[in-house]
């Protein structure tokens, strides 16, 4: 139990008071549900610049899942803090419920306030596509309406950001950027919509293998950022990436998307395979399936893929080639991406 000096002196803390400063405290209502979109990282965040507050070496570019949200229910309960994802229960001391709990003490309002979580994904959990991100996104929601604070998107991408880095950008619908800020308190440090929209943009989710990652995205980025020879080649290839990224979406120019999204992907892993020991994170099953999309590319089919923290893929390519897409990868969950606006 840390003493009311450390909570006192706690970055997170200070967040969240300097957000919730002048918002009337209400009794929390009996219970809350709110739901928010995965987003998967198109010039990936790989690394903190401060481990406490989340906050990201460089800034990175994303888009939203349409349809494909974490639901989360919240109620308050007496203690302990208590987890169900997926209809599971989840154990008291499994990490995901420490460090659920300890994402909730930033806002508990009396020391025997606890909360019940319900949580369902619609994707594998914690298997690198992006779990994580859409359920603290949920969960800040969730604890908004709980609460009836009223915070704007901004607000709760600061707060969601405390609980994953990459929950701030699943705040948002559509490309979403998080601008990774300069200010030391975090404050500048948040998502935000990019103007564009790419209606007939289409992802394909491919699950290699739904087992849980062995090392959590926290950990492998300290071990990268810290060992890896190749870290300091990152934020100049994020920084060309990202200007490259914006470029093709506002032209939809899906070779350039493309080439950047697969590219910026395998720099990324690139710098974990040189960090000591090194991070692998694509199984033998990973690499089979990336050769088929070069194949398929080398045939003349415009498909790309990107890799997170897990072994499983995301395809990238447009509505026209869906059908030769689905027929060449069965199994595919396809999913629209990009937005729903006409222009
Ligand atoms: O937000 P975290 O700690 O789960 O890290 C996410 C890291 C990647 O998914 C690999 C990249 C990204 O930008 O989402």
């Amino acid at each position: 139990m840390s003493s009311p000096e450390d909570r006192q002196k706690d970055p997170a803390r200070a967040t969240v008071r300097r957000i919730l400063a002048g918002r009337e405290t209400h009794s929390p209502a009996a219970r809350a549900e709110a739901r928010a979109p995965v987003n998967i990282a198109l010039v990936k965040y790989w690394g903190k610049r401060d481990d406490r507050l989340n906050l990201p070496v460089t800034s990175s570019l994303s888009v939203s899942l349409a349809g494909l949200d974490t639901e989360t229910e919240i109620r308050v309960c007496g203690k302990p803090d208590r987890l169900e994802l997926d209809g599971r229960t989840i154990e008291p001391e499994a990490p995901a419920l420490r460090r659920l709990s300890g994402f909730l003490d930033l806002f508990r309002t009396s020391p025997d306030m606890a909360f019940q979580v319900c949580s369902r994904n619609p994707v594998p959990t914690a298997a690198g596509f992006a779990s994580s991100a859409s359920g603290f996104a949920a969960l800040v929601r969730a604890l908004d309406a709980l609460f009836a604070w009223r915070l704007d998107a901004r607000e709760l991408s600061l707060l969601a950001r405390l609980g994953s880095g990459s929950a701030c950008r699943s705040l948002y619908e559509g490309f979403v950027e998080w601008h990774a800020g300069t200010r030391p308190d975090g404050m500048d440090s948040h998502a935000l919509p990019l103007p564009y929209t790419w209606p007939n943009l289409r992802v394909g989710l491919w699950t290699v293998d739904a087992g849980e990652k062995v090392l959590s995205s926290r950990e492998a980025m300290q071990r990268t950022v810290l060992t890896s020879p190749l870290y300091s080649a990152w934020p100049t290839t994020v920084e060309a990436d990202l200007a490259a990224m914006r470029e093709a979406i506002r032209t939809r120019a899906i070779g350039r998307f493309g080439e950047t999204l697969e590219g910026n992907a395998l720099a990324m892993h690139a710098t974990m395979l040189a960090a000591r020991p090194a991070i692998f994170y694509p199984g033998a099953g990973s690499l089979e399936a990336q050769q088929r999309v070069r194949a398929a590319r080398a045939d003349g089919l415009p498909v790309w893929f990107s890799m997170d923290a897990g072994p499983n893929l995301k395809l990238f390519f447009l509505e026209p080639d869906r059908a030769a897409i689905g027929a060449l990868f069965p199994g595919l969950r396809i999913v629209p991406a990009g937005g729903s606006g006409a222009n």
